[in-house]
């Protein structure tokens, strides 16, 4: 097995001939600061960074993490002028693996055994999709119809509510969440280096899916091998959660409106 070899640098050319370029670089949240709120600091940011990365590792695929990590990817692929699918953001991933641990918390069930999607903003508009909830195939909302709805009497959308504010939560008790977006990101270069076109919540170029006409990167179910993205998953959703991903398209797109790259 190769022991990794950790090369410390300031200089770009140390990075040359990647086959992944993880950029995690930008300002951190401070108290009450949501995550948007990073925005035109780390655009400066990814203006010095992005195109001496993309010019030593051309043929790289680029994992985003810097939040707002939604709009920071989409000023990574604007900065690199690479193919599209080459710029992917951690997006609901990470979200996506609370979402799972929390409901596994109450079903008890192992997380990897419950398949439950969450697309959208990685932020607080982001998209439970309580209609595909699933263990082994049985649909939780054929057990309890409205589940995730406010009118849910489990009250299952307190879970998701938890899931929203897990960020926060992390930030109040260490300052600032690192383990598990750490995790997100190593499944990620995993699945990269391995090709293994395994399905993730990830941030990508969603303009033309579910009638999204603004050139933005949310999250969608995306199959992620050597290459980047090579294919995207069309979800069925409700009405309520086409409503809900709405919410997520216009808060992207009204942050990002005035961004200058
Ligand atoms: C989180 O939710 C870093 O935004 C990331 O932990």
């Amino acid at each position: 097995m190769n022991v990794p070899k950790f090369v410390h640098s300031s200089d770009f050319c140390a990075s040359s001939n990647s086959k992944v370029v993880v950029v995690t670089a930008g300002a951190r949240q401070l108290k009450d600061e949501s995550r948007l709120d990073l925005l035109q600091r780390n655009v400066d940011i990814f203006k010095n960074i992005i195109p001496p990365l993309v010019q030593y590792s051309p043929e790289a695929v680029f994992v985003i993490v810097t939040n707002p990590v939604d709009i920071m990817t989409w000023v990574a692929w604007k900065l690199s002028n690479l193919p599209v699918h080459k710029v992917v953001g951690t997006g609901t991933q990470l979200d996506s693996s609370r979402f799972r641990f929390l409901l596994s918390d109450r079903l008890g069930i192992s997380p990897s055994s419950i398949s439950a999607w969450i697309i959208g903003e990685h932020g607080d508009t982001q998209v439970p999709l309580w209609s595909g909830v699933n263990v082994a195939g049985v649909q939780l909302r054929d057990i309890v119809p409205n589940i995730g709805l406010p009118t849910d009497y489990e009250k299952w959308h307190e879970v998701h509510k938890d899931v929203v504010r897990a960020g926060t939560t992390v930030r109040c008790l260490k300052g600032y969440t690192s383990s598990a977006v750490g995790l997100c990101v190593a499944d990620m270069v995993d699945c990269i280096l391995r090709n293994v076109n395994e399905v993730k919540s990830i941030s990508t170029l969603v303009q033309g899916h579910h009638d999204i006409k603004d050139e933005i990167f949310l999250s969608l179910p995306s199959a992620l091998g050597e290459e980047g993205i090579t294919k995207i998953i069309r979800m069925r959703m409700t009405e309520y959660e086409k409503k809900l991903l709405k919410i997520s398209v216009d808060t992207i797109t009204n942050a990002q409106k005035n961004v200058k790259v």
